[in-house]
């Protein structure tokens, strides 16, 4: 269960989407964050392989195993929306940005 905390300060809702490419919601990456002991934000691929394709998401990988690392619930503030992550995605791939990595 997500704490309130991380619901009101982050503007993506937990059903949303973290991984495109693994269809990887932001609830599933959060609760196995915080039900595993992680030692590297790597190991957050291994929750169904999110940050395995294009690597759009690493960045948000790393914040939400970061949050989860440490036992202050809250800090993870995202200026974006859903939609807007979605569309940078769109021009991240389009671009063939340099690929985001752990
Ligand atoms: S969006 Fe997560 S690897 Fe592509």
């Amino acid at each position: 269960m997500m704490d309130d905390a991380w619901r009101t300060r982050c503007d993506m809702n937990p059903d949303d989407k973290v991984c495109y490419c693994y269809n990887v919601s932001q609830r599933k990456l959060w609760n196995y964050a915080r039900r595993n002991p992680l030692r590297r934000a790597s190991q957050m691929s291994e929750c169904l392989g999110a940050g395995t394709g294009c690597g759009w998401c690493i960045p948000l990988l790393k914040r939400i195993f970061e949050e989860a690392q440490s036992e202050t619930v809250g800090d993870l503030i995202l200026d974006i929306d859903a939609k807007e992550y979605a569309e940078r995605r769109k021009v991240y791939i389009r671009d063939q940005a340099p690929k985001n990595k752990f």
